[in-house]
């Protein structure tokens, strides 16, 4: 059953709210830590490489499906070809497996939140505070369902409107809030190094698990490979420019990520001493850093509760689009209605989300594959599945459905698709190779065959 689909209003509202979808702890937390750990300017290097070339492609070829077909994921991928509705539903597993992880996080973002709001930055700034702090086991716990709580409130009321209006205002002023604290940053003392770290590429640090790093963080940054995307192009309005939007969001989330990582890489160097340890620090970076950033500031408690709030809003706005996602495939499977759906598929959220949350603490000692169980989920999804997925869409629609659907698509009303010949050969070439060799040493690495 086709069902008549809301449009957003005019180009801008899509990209704001593609990019509102797209731009979140992906950006302000994953880029930074990734970019610390691998090495600086070089992950920086082959990240915008891939986004130009990849990400690109990939953005294209999804914003089209969806626009043609008007469908989302499966639906979409059967109407094209019968045979790839497979697509569709491997791509469906993705955001059931980052929705509650991403909860996980937008918790302790919301902890954060709290601990600037009543004065206790001086306790934050210790080294051990956040790690004694994911280690209890009832208080990360209780920030994780509030934050689910509120993603799911919002989805239940129904949210397309309401995301669209909030990112418009309040995008933009995170964008000017990070760019305050990345000047202010780069400017404290010691930072220098920092900035020569994060930008100057050390290719002696380059290997395929860079590259591996870097696509699995456009992946997931984009919010690519998993559907997202086509959903959002079904919302899309046939008479804008589908090419000229995808350059708009790829350049937004790109250059917060950048900007988010040029405000913590050099506040590493400046206020922990940039040692290996300290770019190390993995999913914590950003909760131990930036305590100290706001610290050393003049009104710092104030500057970061507003910079809290308005990531805790990038946050809420992805996975509300995560949720969604969820909750509509649940619908669209069982025929069941959005109250309810919304109601299992926040369920599921708890469930996994809290084994998540307490995986940190009482349940440390689970390990798959030797990685606690958000690297995993985090593994899993990025590193696997997504360029599983990503792969089947470009043979897919390079091979069988063939490129021509996405020219139309692009090209509809007279407008030019300039890089067209770039596109075929990305899509139908150096994509799937790419794609294959870092799946294969991706599962070599988690197998133990090839050390690195
Ligand atoms: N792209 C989002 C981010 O950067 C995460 C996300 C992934 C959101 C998939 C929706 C879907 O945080």
């Amino acid at each position: 059953m086709e069902q008549k689909r809301d449009s957003f209003s005019g180009k801008l509202g899509f990209v704001f709210a593609a990019a509102g979808s797209a731009v979140g702890l992906g950006n302000l937390w994953r880029f930074p830590y990734l970019a610390a750990k691998y090495g600086g300017g070089i992950f920086i290097l082959v990240y915008l490489i891939l986004a130009i070339t990849l990400g690109f492609t990939l953005m294209i070829t999804e914003i089209a499906i969806g626009r043609k077909t008007g469908l989302s994921t499966v639906g979409a991928f059967k109407k094209l070809d019968k045979r790839f509705g497979f697509i569709g539903y491997l791509g469906c597993i993705v955001p059931f497996i980052i929705t509650p992880y991403y909860c996980v996080i937008g918790g302790w973002v919301i902890k954060y939140l709290a601990v600037f709001v009543t004065g206790q930055v001086k306790a934050a700034t210790s080294d051990n505070y956040f790690s004694d702090f994911i280690a209890r086991p009832a208080e990360p716990l209780i920030w994780f369902i509030i934050f689910a709580a509120l993603t799911a409130i919002v989805v239940m009321i129904g949210v397309q409107k309401g995301i669209e209006k909030a990112s418009t205002i309040l995008m933009p002023i995170l964008v000017v809030l990070i760019l305050g604290v990345s000047v202010y940053c780069i400017t404290s003392p010691g930072a220098m190094e920092g900035v020569k770290y994060y930008l100057l590429p050390d290719f002696s640090a380059f290997s395929a698990t860079t590259v591996l790093a870097a696509m699995g963080q456009l992946f997931y940054s984009m919010s690519l490979a998993m559907g997202i995307m086509i959903t959002y192009g079904s919302y899309m309005k046939k008479e804008d420019d589908l090419r000229g939007s995808v350059r708009q969001i790829e350049i937004f989330d790109t250059a917060i990520a950048f900007l988010a990582g040029l405000m913590i890489v050099p506040s590493v160097f400046a206020f922990s001493g940039g040692s290996e340890e300290a770019l190390n620090k993995g999913p914590s970076l950003m909760f131990v850093t930036l305590p100290k950033v706001f610290e050393s500031m003049t009104f710092g408690g104030f500057i970061g509760a507003t910079f809290f709030i308005l990531v805790l809003f990038a946050a809420l706005t992805s996975s509300i689009s995560l949720l969604e996602t969820n909750v509509s495939i649940i619908c669209d499977k069982f025929g069941m209605d959005r109250k309810k759906s919304t109601l299992i598929a926040t369920i599921y959220v708890l469930v996994v989300g809290g084994l998540v949350s307490l995986g940190f603490g009482p349940l440390s000692f689970i390990k798959i594959l030797g990685l606690g169980l958000l690297d995993f989920f985090d593994f899993i999804s990025n590193s696997v599945l997504m360029p599983i997925v990503a792969l089947l869409t470009c043979i897919s629609i390079g091979f069988f459905v063939k490129p021509q659907v996405i020219y139309d698509e692009v090209e509809y009303g007279g407008r030019k698709f300039k890089e067209k010949k770039f596109y075929t050969i990305m899509l139908k070439w150096v994509s799937p190779i790419c794609l294959i060799l870092i799946l294969l040493f991706a599962v070599s690495e988690a197998m133990g065959w090839i050390k690195v």
